[in-house]
């Protein structure tokens, strides 16, 4: 099974969930500005919202993977929002990509908001997560 990790940070947090994922898929973690270089069945998409929108990179990305996407699984981080998934979702379908109906996301501190997140703990859980979705 071929699986990848794509990411955007701004402030690191997503970065972190990104890291803790690979050390479980066994697969580095990589920036969203880094095309695949294979057809995979499994890429995790590590993301967050800035005022309220998925990064322009991040939509980029999803256009031009570079290859074939078998299955997209959403991680996210934010200070307000539920999650990213309803965003990633209409991205997905526009790109043709399926879309796990399984996803992760937890906070990520923002200004004075939830300071420390994600934190040990969310960590271990997005582990948790991987290691569910790649059975
Ligand atoms: C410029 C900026 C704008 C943000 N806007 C929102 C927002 O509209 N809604 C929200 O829930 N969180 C918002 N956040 C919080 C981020 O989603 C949260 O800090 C997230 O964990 C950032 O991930 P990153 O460190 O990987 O960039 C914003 C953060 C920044 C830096």
């Amino acid at each position: 099974m071929k699986i990848a990790i794509r990411y955007y940070t701004k402030s690191g947090n997503t970065k972190k969930l990104a890291d803790a994922i690979a050390e479980v898929a066994g697969v580095p973690a990589k920036g969203v500005d880094q095309p695949l270089t294979e057809d995979v069945d499994i890429l995790f998409l590590c993301n967050s919202v800035y005022w309220a929108g998925v990064d322009g990179k991040v939509k980029k990305f999803l256009k031009t993977p570079g290859h074939k996407i078998r299955k997209l699984v959403n991680v996210s981080s934010a200070a307000m929002i539920e999650s990213t998934y309803k965003q990633i979702k209409t991205l997905a379908s526009e790109a043709g990509i399926p879309l796990d109906a399984r996803e992760f996301h937890c906070r990520g501190s923002f200004a004075a908001l939830h300071k420390g997140k994600p934190d040990q703990n969310d960590l271990e859980n997005v582990k948790k997560f991987a290691k569910e979705v790649l059975g």
